[in-house]
């Protein structure tokens, strides 16, 4: 069952009910002012940092699960004042034209989730009413664009409330903190604007705002006089009665709430701006008067006037649609399959840039007050949105280079403001130097910024440790070769990729964290995965030495290239030895030495990571290995929902195994679809030449062609999910965590790169599709360091041999070269045979 549909001609994912099966999110921002908006307008904003800067308040884990947002109310002025009849909502009194928190029966509903706005919009007695919520680039602030029409044959008489509850700025202290935050509440209230201003009088510079572009009728600033006593958002007593109370907020609950009372003739609208700001002033300059406590206005009332003019309003709107289609030109593509087309041309670069902005922080699943950005998180989030910022993936880069240490490990988690390493998580997550390597060199691919390299870059931050950003990929290899085990095998540490599989972990006692606990050596066991990640980051490392000038002349870089290479070799004849199990890599050894993930093992015999990874790394490519371990992951792992992450699921928790067998069996790391890794197996499906098995499995979890099973997935049709519940779980295909995951990158890598092909290499463009069958062919276009290729593939045989010509003029190989002569504009074609 569907609940809406996609308007890709706009971009838009369009709900047609309000009550979906969860809230279905969208977010507002691309900077540093950023909003959740659900599709019953529930969600929150901040400034930069979910934790640190929250303007406005939202209980997480609330019933129903979503409420407390960016609510209007519409009262019909007509009704006689005074508590309403049992009808409430229901035509006697007050609705909110979002559904949510009066939930009445709308006579029609939708919500229109965009690329950076949302608009919701419904009828109710006779009463259009559409918002549309967006954040102007540029500015620190949300417009709200309210447009109500009169659709009766008779005027309309009516009260339009809006609402937020002001957040105390720090998201944690603020539901945990009550002995003292129900006395620091503080607001104004000038020129009709409300000024939010806890803490204002002591060490913050900062403040909110929330302005309306019509005289108002009255106010409340205190939510608890709003609501009324024992009430909730569903039926404030001021919307109940027809008039603002004019609160003044003192200690409580801080909220902003404006009353506008409209007359409209039969037919007419009218539309009404609401302005919510986050704005900062010097330190010096707090106070207007200097010696006085009242806030300095001077700089903001200039930025609240432009915003609550309609055209300046219209114009911002126009601007943010251009600045989405100027990021989504990189790569276009239009194939034979309607799916793969909206996720490739908006939903899935869409999300790519969420996980640049959020990276873990903020959705419906993480609450804004958790981890930092994660080290293996961040770098793999770039390979998705390195082609749409990639300055700004720049930036992202060297940031998390800097929080490396000397040993060439890495915190594995850094915090955004300070940008210094999170000393509670630590390090010792054996994997994740190495997505580094892979991250810069997918930058390089992109912008052929080698000078990035010459870079210098501290250690932990600190100052006089800077080496060369080169110099940091090398460490991230050493780092392994100083932690082999026993089999020569890399050691895993606290945990790779699979954050789950705490082999040194041995915890018995609750509460404690599984990543952080270490009650092991470590000297033992080894991980497979990280030997193919390994693999994987040495052969880049040997690309990036042969064509980096600094190294030398040309033997000299070779030299260092090969040093690489051999490396590389030697880790592929050691998994040959000891990471294959005859039919499947292998995929670790625990502190006992023992296999996990083996046909020897009880439970837990074959793992999915290993077995993209390693082809993805070329292991197995020559003895066949590769083959049989797709065919296994074909056979063991492969569901109608997507490909599992291991099997058999974990019946019971294994003290040495960690944390995936604390789930129970189908869900997360225990034998769920873990929607990360499922893209490794699509790209190595492709490696291994068989494109109908890769869009096969790529189409197994793309939400949109799972759009027709809403019902049973449940997240929204238009976003990857970290997972959906494998077949050992009671409720097998539905997902969960939606938006933050690494999933969004690896589906954008597995489809743009691999199957349609499209991949940008060191040396220019490569076109190698690896695409199924019945497809005929396809056209896209990408751009690339300034030039736009534009590319039409046509399938003249069954293979995936390509011929390449540009202008009708044959070029060897699959790689076309930066053109020379300073065009722009390419025509490629590619013919498969
Ligand atoms: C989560 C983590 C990621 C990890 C994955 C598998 O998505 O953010 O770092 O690789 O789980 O455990
Ligand atoms: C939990 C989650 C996992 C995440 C890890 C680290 O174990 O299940 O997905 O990566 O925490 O925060």
């Amino acid at each position: 069952m569907k609940y809406g549909y996609f308007d890709d001609q706009a971009r838009e994912y369009v709900i047609a009910r309000p009550d979906t099966p969860l809230p279905w999110i969208n977010y507002l921002g691309c900077e540093d002012y950023f909003g959740l908006i659900s599709n019953t307008a529930g969600g929150y904003s901040f400034f930069r940092d979910a934790r640190l800067r929250r303007i406005t308040r939202y209980r997480y884990n609330n019933v129903p699960f979503d409420v407390g947002g960016r609510y209007i109310y519409i009262r019909d002025n007509t009704l006689t004042p005074g508590p309403s009849p049992i009808g409430r909502g229901r035509g006697e009194g007050f609705w909110s034209p979002s559904w949510q928190p009066t939930q009445c029966s709308l006579e029609d509903y939708t919500c229109r989730h965009g690329l950076g706005y949302t608009t919701i919009g419904s009828t109710y007695a006779g009463i259009r009413a559409e918002t549309r919520y967006f954040v102007p680039l540029g500015q620190n602030l949300e417009i709200w664009q309210l447009t109500i029409t009169n659709q009766r044959l008779t005027p309309a008489d009516l009260s339009i409330f809006s609402s937020i509850e002001f957040c105390l700025w720090d998201g944690l202290d603020d539901q945990t903190n009550f002995q003292r935050n129900f006395s620091i509440g503080q607001v104004e209230i000038e020129d009709e604007v409300i000024y939010h201003k806890s803490e204002y009088r002591e060490r913050r510079n900062h403040f909110a705002y929330f302005a309306c572009s019509e005289p108002l009728a009255g106010y409340d600033t205190q939510r608890d006089t709003f609501l009324g006593p024992y009430r909730g958002w569903d039926r404030p007593a001021a919307v109940e009665r027809g008039q603002s109370f004019n609160s003044e907020a003192h200690g409580w609950a801080v909220m902003g709430s404006h009353h506008v009372k409209i007359v409209l003739a039969a037919g007419e609208s009218r539309e009404i701006r609401f302005v919510l700001g986050y704005h900062e002033n010097p330190q010096e300059d707090k106070f207007a008067p200097p010696n006085s406590q009242t806030i300095n206005k001077h700089t903001v009332k200039p930025i609240i006037a432009k915003y609550l003019n309609k055209s300046n309003t219209d114009a911002a709107f126009a601007g943010l649609r251009k600045y989405w289609d100027s990021l989504l030109s990189a790569y276009q593509v239009q194939s034979p399959d309607e799916h793969t087309n909206r996720m490739v041309n908006i939903w899935n670069a869409y999300q790519c840039m969420a996980t640049f902005n959020m990276s873990r922080s903020a959705s419906f699943y993480e609450s804004g007050i958790g981890r930092g950005l994660g080290f293996r998180d961040s770098n793999q989030d770039l390979l998705g949105f390195v082609q749409m910022v990639p300055e700004r993936a720049r930036q992202r880069m060297l940031e998390l280079a800097a929080t490396m240490l000397p040993s060439g490990g890495a915190y594995h988690q850094y915090q955004p403001l300070t940008k210094r390493g999170n000393n509670d998580v630590g390090s010792n997550f054996n994997d994740d130097p190495h997505w580094m390597i892979i991250a810069v060199s997918a930058y390089i691919k992109e912008t052929g910024d080698w000078d990035v390299l010459n870079e210098r870059v501290p250690y932990d931050n600190a100052p006089g440790s800077e080496t060369s950003l080169y110099e940091h990929l090398e460490r991230a290899i050493q780092y392994t070769l100083d932690r082999l085990g026993p089999h020569g095998l890399p050691l895993i540490g606290r945990a790779d990729w699979n954050d789950c599989l705490n082999l040194n972990c041995f915890s018995d006692t609750p509460g404690q964290s599984f990543q952080t606990t270490t009650n092991k050596e470590g000297n033992v066991a080894e991980s497979v995965f990280i030997a193919g990640l390994f693999v994987h980051a040495c052969r880049e490392m040997a690309k990036v030495a042969t064509r980096y000038q600094r190294l030398g002349d040309a033997g000299q870089r070779n030299q260092i290239a090969n040093r690489f290479t051999l490396l590389a070799d030697q880790m592929t004849q050691t998994i040959y030895a000891h990471g294959w199990d005859g039919e499947w890599f292998v995929r670790a050894y625990d502190d006992f030495g023992h296999k996990v993930g083996s046909k020897d093992c009880e439970e837990g015999q074959i793992f999915i990571e290993p077995q993209g990874y390693c082809v993805i790394a070329g292991i197995g490519l020559e003895n066949g290995y590769a083959q049989k371990a797709l065919d296994s992951v074909n056979k063991h792992l492969a569901t109608r929902h997507g490909i599992l992450l291991q099997q058999p699921a974990f019946s019971q928790y294994y003290l040495y195994l960690g944390e995936i067998s604390s789930y129970p069996p189908g869900y997360k790391e225990n034998a769920s679809i873990f929607c990360h890794n499922n893209p490794w197996v699509m790209a190595a499906e492709t490696i291994v030449g068989n494109g109908d098995r890769a869009l096969d499995y790529y189409l197994r979890i793309n939400p949109s062609a799972r759009e027709e099973i809403s019902d049973l997935h449940r997240t929204e049709p238009y976003v990857y999910s970290q997972m959906i519940a494998g077949r050992d779980a009671p409720t097998h295909g539905e997902a969960k965590n939606s938006w933050l995951t690494g999933t969004a990158a690896w589906n954008y890598v597995a489809i743009t790169q691999y199957i349609l092909g499209i991949r940008p290499t060191f040396d220019g463009l490569m076109v190698a599709p690896v695409i199924p069958l019945r497809w005929k062919g396809f056209k896209a276009t990408r751009k690339l360091q300034g030039v736009t290729y534009h590319i039409e593939v046509i399938r003249q045989g069954p293979g995936n041999t390509v011929s390449l010509s540009i202008d009708g003029q044959p070029i060897a190989g699959n790689v076309v070269p930066r053109p020379t002569g300073g065009e722009k504009s390419v025509r490629l074609t590619a013919v498969l045979c």
